[in-house]
């Protein structure tokens, strides 16, 4: 089984986001997650298709967009343009969820659903066929550095169910409080895709924790 590691560009440090970039490259990340947040969904306030397309020079890796704000809709043509390559959104504040993820398939871009810890898995249960990711938060999400809340664990376990018997091969991911001792809960637990920030960037060295991370789970298979 396959361990993306998406590292988080939240804790990264702007003044130099080019040789950042390029030192996750060359720790070995398979995807660039990039957390869009709009003052609103979540109280903080981060990027928009600048950044993207910013990042979108920076790199060939895909970029992986999560979109904590309310009617994400309004972003997908310039997000999908400035050239993210999936675009995860949040049911809470997606009441047409099914049609919102077909028009990010329809844009080329790999669809996702995230998930609040607060949020029942019911909330994409309907929309599984829909799903190329499904994104376990395990924080509230807002803020890079915050501690992993432990009952997710077993969410992402019932969420592995729950694409494992509808057939899907859709991403498992989880985003908050990623470290060497949760990355092996969660990839026991099913979780295939990784998001890490602070873990990476406050690492004494950043470039070696991306491999770090990922021989945890590379241990346990
Ligand atoms: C939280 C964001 C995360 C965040 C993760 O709201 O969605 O992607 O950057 O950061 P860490 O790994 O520091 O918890
Ligand atoms: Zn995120």
């Amino acid at each position: 089984m396959s361990v993306v590691i998406a590292p988080s560009i939240l804790s990264a440090d702007f003044a130099k986001l080019g040789d950042d970039i390029a030192m996750l490259e060359a720790g070995g990340a398979d995807w660039i997650h990039v957390d869009v947040m709009d003052g609103r969904f979540v109280p903080n306030l981060t990027f928009g298709a600048k950044v993207i397309e910013t990042v979108r020079r920076l790199t060939t890796l895909p970029i992986d967009v999560h979109l904590m704000v309310v009617e994400p809709e309004r972003y997908f043509d310039d997000f999908a343009a400035a050239g993210a390559t999936g675009l995860t959104i949040h049911p809470e504040v997606s009441p047409h969820l099914h049609r919102q993820l077909a028009r990010i398939r329809e844009l080329g871009c790999l669809a996702g659903a995230s998930l609040n810890p607060s949020t029942s898995l019911d909330a994409v249960a309907e929309v599984v066929p829909e799903l190329d990711l499904l994104l376990i938060m395990t924080v509230n999400p807002g803020y890079g550095g915050q501690k992993f809340i432990d009952p997710m664990v077993d969410k992402v376990r019932r969420a592995r169910e729950l694409l494992d018997r509808a057939g899907s091969d859709a991403w498992l991911q989880v985003d908050g409080g990623i470290n060497r001792k949760t990355i092996v809960e969660t990839w026991r637990a099913g979780a295939d895709s990784f998001v890490a920030g602070n873990a990476i960037f406050a690492a004494a060295d950043p470039q070696g924790e991306i491999g770090a991370l990922r021989a945890q789970c590379m241990e346990q298979a």
